[in-house]
C-alpha cells in the first residue's frame, strides 16, 4: 500500500501554486455565476494526489464549454482559442498558463481504433468514457473549497499501485490506450490488473494495434520518448507483448536500455556546455531504440509509425552513418579539420548520443562541441569579394580551405590567411 494520506479536495487544491488556485476559484465563481458544474478533471487531479502537481489545467464544464471559456477568458484577461469541433477551448493567460477547457462528453467508437464521435453528457458520463480509473477523479469546484468525485476506485487503485481500464471495451475502442497505460505503470510504479492484462492480450490477439494509423501511433511512441525513463516503458511493452505486435522483430534491447540511461544521466552535464541547437532528448531515445535493429527493420518500423519522404530517409540515413562516424571517432589519429568535418555532418542528437559512450570519442565530440565547432576564419566572404574573387562555388571552396587552415594550427592570423590567398590565387595584389 502506498501512503497517500486520505484525501480532501479543498486540500488538495492547495497543493497547487498559488497562481492556479487563484484561476480555479475564478473558475469556480463563473461557474456559481453562470449555473454549470465545473470540474477540475484527469491528469491534474491524479498528479495533485500524487504530490506532483503539473504546469496545466484541464477544466470539464457541465454544459457548453465555449461561452463559459469566452466568459473565464475575459475574467482573467486570457487569450482564447475555441475549437467547435470538439466541444473545447484552450485558454493562455498572460504568465503563461495553459487551460484546458472541455464540454462534458460521452463518447461512441464506431469500430476499434476508429476516432470516437463525441455527443454532450454528464460528467459521469464523461468519467466513464475516460481510459483508466486513476485518470477518472475530478475536483468539482466550488468558490472556496471543493468536492472529490472518483466513482471507479481511481484513488484505491493509485494507494494499491494498481492499474485499470474502467470498462472491458477501453482498449479495443483505443489501443493506444495500451501504450498509455505503460506510461503510467512506469510513472507512477504501477501494475496493470490481472483482468486488464487479459483484456490487452485480447485487443492484441484480434491486431486491433494494426489498425492505428501512423501518426496516432508516432504520436503514442513519441510520448513514451517523453516520459522520464522511457527504458522502463519499454520493459512493460514488451512483457505485454506489445513490442512484438508492433513488429516482430522488434525486442526490448538490454543494451540499448543501458544506453539511454546513460544518455540521461549525461544530460545535465550536457547542457552546461551550452550546446546550440540543443538535441531533443526523445530523438536520441528513437535512435538509440533504431540502432539496435537491422536496416529493413528500421525501414519497416519507420513506414509503421508514418514516416515517409524525406524524414524517414533522413533517420535511416543517419542510422546507416552512425557505426562508421563511431568508429573513425575511435580511430588513434583525427586531425581538428576531419573532426569538425565529422561532426559538422552529423545531428545534435547524433553528438549526444556519441558523447555518451566511451572516453576517446566522447573526450573528441566535447571538443568539437566547445571548442572546434565555433572556429572560423578570420576573412569573410566581404573580404574576398573586395579582393576581387568572383562571388560563387569558389568562395564556398576558399573558405573551407582557411577554416582547414585555422583548425590544423597553419593559419593563426588574418595576415597569414591573406598570405596563402595570395601564394595560391595572385590575390590581393
Ligand atoms: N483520455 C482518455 N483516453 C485517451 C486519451 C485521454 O481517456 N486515449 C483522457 C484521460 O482521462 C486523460 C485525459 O483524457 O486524463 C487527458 O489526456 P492527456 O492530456 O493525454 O493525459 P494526462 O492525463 O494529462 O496525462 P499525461 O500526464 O500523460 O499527459
Amino acid at each position: 500500500m502506498r501512503p497517500i494520506p486520505p484525501v480532501l479536495a479543498p486540500q488538495l487544491l492547495r497543493r497547487l501554486p498559488r497562481r492556479q488556485q487563484e484561476v480555479l476559484e475564478a473558475a469556480a465563481v463563473l461557474g456559481e455565476r453562470r449555473g454549470v458544474s465545473v470540474y477540475l478533471v484527469g491528469g491534474p487531479v491524479r498528479d495533485l494526489i500524487m504530490g506532483s502537481p503539473g504546469a496545466d489545467l484541464d477544466i470539464t464544464v457541465a454544459g457548453n464549454a465555449a461561452p463559459y471559456a469566452e466568459a473565464l477568458a475575459a475574467s482573467l484577461g486570457a487569450r482564447v482559442t475555441i475549437h467547435p469541433r470538439f466541444g473545447t477551448a484552450t485558454l493562455i493567460l498572460q504568465d503563461g498558463l495553459r487551460l484546458d477547457v472541455a464540454t462534458a462528453r460521452r463518447e461512441q467508437y464506431r469500430h476499434p481504433a476508429a476516432l470516437p464521435q463525441v455527443f454532450p453528457a454528464t460528467i459521469d458520463e464523461d468519467l466513464f468514457r475516460r481510459d483508466f480509473t486513476i485518470n477518472a477523479m475530478a475536483v468539482r469546484l466550488t468558490s472556496g473549497g471543493g468536492e472529490l468525485l472518483d466513482p471507479f476506485g481511481g484513488l484505491t487503485d493509485l494507494r494499491g499501485g494498481r492499474l485499470r481500464a474502467i470498462h472491458d471495451e477501453s482498449y479495443r475502442d483505443d489501443p493506444t490506450r495500451i501504450l498509455r497505460g505503460a506510461r503510467y505503470a512506469a510513472r507512477y510504479r504501477l501494475r496493470f490488473s490481472v483482468r486488464d492484462r487479459r483484456r490487452i492480450e485480447s485487443t492484441l490477439a484480434e491486431s486491433v494495434l494494426q489498425r492505428l494509423s501512423g501518426d496516432r501511433l508516432f504520436r503514442e511512441v513519441q510520448l513514451v520518448l517523453h516520459e522520464a525513463a522511457p527504458e522502463a516503458v519499454l520493459k512493460i511493452l514488451e512483457g505485454l507483448g506489445v513490442l512484438r505486435a508492433l513488429d516482430p522483430a522488434l525486442a526490448r534491447d538490454l543494451r540499448a536500455a543501458a544506453q539511454m540511461r546513460r544518455v540521461r544521466q549525461g544530460w545535465q552535464h550536457y547542457r552546461h556546455l551550452g550546446v546550440s541547437p540543443r538535441p531533443e532528448l526523445w530523438r536520441v531515445y528513437l535512435l538509440i531504440l533504431l540502432r539496435s535493429v537491422p536496416a529493413r527493420v528500421r525501414r519497416r518500423v519507420g513506414g509503421r509509425l508514418g514516416l515517409k519522404g524525406p524524414p524517414l530517409a533522413a533517420l535511416t540515413g543517419e542510422l546507416r552513418g552512425l557505426p562508421l562516424l563511431q568508429r573513425q571517432l575511435e580511430g588513434r589519429r583525427l586531425g581538428a579539420s576531419r573532426l569538425r568535418h565529422l561532426l559538422d555532418c552529423a545531428s545534435p542528437e547524433s553528438h549526444l548520443l556519441l558523447w555518451a559512450g566511451s572516453g576517446r570519442v566522447r573526450r573528441r565530440v566535447e571538443r568539437y562541441l566547445t571548442r572546434l565547432a565555433f572556429v572560423k576564419p578570420a576573412l569573410t566572404g566581404r573580404d574576398l569579394k573586395e579582393f576581387g574573387f568572383v562571388p560563387g562555388p569558389t568562395y564556398r571552396r576558399i573558405m573551407d580551405m582557411l577554416l582547414r587552415g585555422r583548425l590544423d594550427g597553419h593559419l593563426k592570423s588574418r595576415e597569414e590567411e591573406i598570405a596563402l590567398l595570395r601564394q595560391r590565387f595572385g590575390r590581393p595584389h
